[in-house]
């Protein structure tokens, strides 16, 4: 019987059923045209729901100088740009100019995290899958 009040089980559970299960993110409505954007509040936004060409995606705010958080709300925009120091970004995660940056950095380093989402209901898909970003 411990087993069901056992708080150590209980997160063992939430983290094996959830974490890398699919977690609802928003509607594609949030993002109808090519180019919007809408900051998740609820992730306290850190990423963005984004619709490029390509399809509708789940994009880091994540700023990858300084940890700035980028956008806020809703909008279109081709490009991000970090109201810090202005390091710029396409709606993609590639990183198209850092003022301040001396030195190139590798790959990884200078794209912002993306993750597919299902054009149903967009959910996660399964764990992230990243496009080749860190
Ligand atoms: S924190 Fe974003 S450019 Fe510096």
């Amino acid at each position: 019987m411990s087993w069901y009040f056992d708080e150590r089980i209980f997160a063992q559970e939430q983290r094996l059923l959830f974490d890398d299960g699919p977690g609802y993110i928003g509607h594609e409505l949030m993002v109808p045209a090519v180019n919007d954007y809408r900051s998740l509040d609820w992730q306290d936004h850190a990423s963005l729901l984004v619709r490029s060409a390509d399809g509708v995606f789940e994009l880091s705010n994540i700023c990858r100088h300084r940890q700035a958080v980028m956008l806020e709300g809703c909008g279109n925009a081709e490009r991000i740009v970090c109201p810090l120091h202005r390091w710029t970004y396409d709606n993609r995660g590639t990183l198209l100019g850092a003022p301040s940056l001396s030195q190139p950095r590798p790959e990884t380093a200078r794209k912002l995290a993306r993750s597919a989402v299902s054009r149903s209901a967009i959910g996660r898909v399964g764990s992230r899958e990243y496009d080749g970003s860190t």
